[in-house]
């Protein structure tokens, strides 16, 4: 007979007390999570299960290990990181989903057209920088009848998108489509030009000059997080590509750094095609998203701005 599962309670107030040693904010919350994680049961369950063996004992003590002293974000080492509704698979290379993401999201279902038809016959909707897939995913959870889309330039990125989608379309969800391609490309998805109901970006924003956390600094992908210095680089052409994508009385919403609000908001009002140009908090009270709605009008089209054939 081997030794006698250790207790949880014991396992959890050691990794506790590690983490907080390192100055992590949430320890109590982080070692159950991590317990939990290695038993592979619900939090909720965990003081229910019979113990850790050694097996165990040693993967807690491993995630713990990185996390206290390397401070690896606790989603990359669990492998998920909740999205809303839905829990994503998520690890190094790919952007790990921020509440304050869900804000677009509850946005734009609000004002998507009513569901009229079945699978696949409702509003087209186009994710631009999906990463992990969060918004472009909820989208299609919460609507089965959108047509979904979502764009992701980097490879590593990509694939976390491709193995979320592939796992929300088991689990039952309408199959969004992914294309691997720039979002600042006046060409991008040239076959729906015109058609969309929303364009829902959130995208590498941060100002190069701005000081971060080094957890984010030391781990997440960079072309995931900056925006060249004013951090408008990709922002500026994305909001061209969304109005020429839009159909007349679809809704663009753009995340943006909580220092660069107003700056947002002037490039797409001065993008022109676009009405009711909105500046939004997030819950703490921060600058956080633009909206707006494209109008109609065949003067503010941007490819005949800028000579681009379609
Ligand atoms: C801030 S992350 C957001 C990811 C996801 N939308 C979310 O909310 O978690 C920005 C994403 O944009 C991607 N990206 C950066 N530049 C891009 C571009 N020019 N075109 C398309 N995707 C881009 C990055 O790889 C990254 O996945």
């Amino acid at each position: 007979m081997g030794p006698r599962p250790v207790p949880v309670a014991g396992v959890m107030r050691a990794a506790a007390a590690a983490l907080a040693g390192a100055g992590i904010d949430s320890a109590a919350v982080e070692a159950r999570l991590i317990c939990a994680h290695v038993l592979g049961v619900d939090r909720s369950r965990l003081m229910l299960a019979d113990g850790l063996d050694e097996a165990a004992i040693a993967e807690v003590d491993r995630i713990v290990a990185a996390r206290a002293g390397r401070g690896v974000p606790l989603q990359y080492l669990l492998g998920t990181a909740p999205s809303g509704r839905l829990e994503l698979s998520v690890g190094p290379g790919v952007f790990i989903p921020r509440p304050e993401t869900e804000l677009l999201v509850e946005w734009i279902l609000a004002r998507l057209p009513a569901p009229t038809g079945g699978v696949g016959l409702g509003p087209v909707v186009v994710d631009l920088c999906a990463g992990s897939g969060t918004i472009a995913l909820e989208i299609a959870h919460a609507r089965p009848d959108a047509r979904v889309h979502a764009v992701e330039l980097h490879e590593a990125a990509l694939d976390w998108l491709r193995r979320n989608a592939a796992a929300r379309a088991d689990a039952g969800d309408t199959p969004i489509e992914i294309h691997h391609g720039d979002a600042t490309d006046p060409h991008l998805l040239p076959r729906l030009r015109g058609r969309v109901a929303a364009v829902v970006s959130n995208p590498p924003y941060i100002p190069l000059t701005d000081d971060l956390p080094a957890e984010v600094l030391g781990h997440e992908p960079a072309t995931a997080l900056f925006g060249g210095t004013d951090g408008l680089v990709v922002v500026v052409p994305l909001v061209d590509l969304a109005a020429s994508l839009l159909a007349p009385g679809g809704h663009l919403a753009v995340e943006h750094d909580d220092t660069t609000g107003a700056e947002v908001a002037a490039v797409v009002g001065r993008r022109g095609g676009f009405g009711t140009v909105e500046q939004h908090t997030d819950l703490a009270g921060r600058p956080r998203f633009v909206t707006a709605t494209r109008h109609d009008g065949a003067d503010d089209d941007p490819t005949a701005q800028k000579g681009i054939t379609r």
